[in-house]
């Protein structure tokens, strides 16, 4: 049995499709409550590296057959002690060492590097939820890996939202900030808002014990979002709500929908700023965005979201609007001595 494993060019068609499709039967097998998502958003994994970021591709050929694929993300600006691993192996070629000498070759490279913390995430059952092997854990424990922080995953279908209903209840809270909502990129002249809501999302949202330092609150980088989101083929439902005082966006959410299946569309951020928190404004700048998909994107019912298991308020908001568990995302972290 021979393995081998070499890095791609993530601009090759061939090699960085065989990787995706790895990366794509992979996922698959571990959350099967998930839909396969379309070629193009794994293949966007590869090529797409955030603002101040690298990715490199490996592919792992076990007798000359790809069986398994690994992306390295080397942050270069913050966080630049830190690297995060994205691991798949075929569900076919599992257990005969493919994904440790992955794992091996990555963090070599990190060695070679000087950094010293390595973040990788898996996917498990929840109570309540769908059933999911969960070998990703299994693996990550086994590497001396400690789990950081879980996020619970919840699902929703559109159609079961009694928005209008819902929002009667929030409207008398909200006085003195009114909703405004758009599809597509954040307009110019509410962009430096947007980034400060973006950047405070790692400072508010609890994450348990990873250590990961807060985005700049540049424009830049959600401008960079926007490329990588438009690379994968999604359209951005966003929905906010403005000080009608100073007339700048203090409470902001946004929906992802996917090219394919477009039926299936993730709960990207949420966030109120927490000067203006308690006026029920992370509810109602969730309901206006609901009330947005369905008058723009019909077809979009099955909502997707993760919260830290320590951020009981949002939490309780998706519990409100009828979200029911799915499964959890678990953020694991080692340190390399
Ligand atoms: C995680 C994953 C990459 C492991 O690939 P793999 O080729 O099966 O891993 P290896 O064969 O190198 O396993 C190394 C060790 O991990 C542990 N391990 C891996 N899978 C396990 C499982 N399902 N149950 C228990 N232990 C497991 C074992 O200790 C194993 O050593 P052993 O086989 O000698 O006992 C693969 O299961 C996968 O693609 N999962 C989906 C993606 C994912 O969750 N990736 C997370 C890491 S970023």
């Amino acid at each position: 049995m021979s393995l081998r494993i070499a890095a791609f060019d993530p601009a090759d068609d061939t090699t960085c499709g065989e990787a995706a499709a790895i990366m794509r039967l992979a996922s698959l097998a571990e959350t099967p409550d998930m839909p396969a998502l379309s070629p193009r958003r794994y293949v966007a994994r590869f090529r797409n590296p955030q603002l101040g970021e690298r990715r490199l591709g490996f592919l792992a050929r076990l007798d000359g057959v790809a069986v398994g694929a690994g992306l390295l993300i080397l942050p270069d600006e913050q966080n630049r002690e830190a690297a995060m691993i994205e691991l798949h192996v075929l569900p076919t070629h599992r257990r005969r060492g493919v994904g440790r000498a992955l794992h091996d070759r990555l963090t070599g490279i990190i060695r070679a590097e000087n950094r010293s913390t390595v973040l990788a995430n898996t996917s498990e059952s929840l109570p309540g939820g769908p059933a999911r092997p969960g070998d990703g854990s299994a693996f990550a424990a086994a590497l001396g890996y400690q789990r950081a922080s879980t996020a619970h995953g919840q699902l929703l279908d559109l159609r079961d939202v009694p928005a209008e209903r819902l929002l009667a209840r929030v409207t008398p809270h909200t006085g003195g900030y009114s909703p405004v909502v758009w599809s597509g990129d954040v307009p110019e002249a509410d962009v430096a808002d947007i980034a400060y809501l973006n950047a405070r999302l790692i400072e508010d949202a609890p994450t348990g014990d990873l250590e990961w330092e807060a985005e700049k609150p540049d424009p830049s980088v959600i401008r960079n979002y926007e490329r990588t989101y438009r690379d994968k083929g999604s359209t951005l439902f966003h929905a906010a709500m403005r000080d009608d005082r100073t007339g700048r966006l203090v409470a902001w959410t946004m929906i992802e929908q996917l090219d394919d299946p477009s039926s299936w569309g993730w709960q990207q951020i949420t966030l109120v700023d927490p000067a203006h928190r308690g006026h029920r404004l992370g509810l109602a700048v969730k309901l206006h965005n609901h009330l947005q998909v369905r008058a723009r994107a019909p077809e979009l019912h099955h909502v997707h979201t993760w919260n830290s298991d320590a951020n009981h308020h949002m939490i309780a908001i998706n519990a409100e609007l009828g979200f029911r568990p799915s499964g959890a995302t678990v953020d694991w972290q080692i340190h390399l001595r």
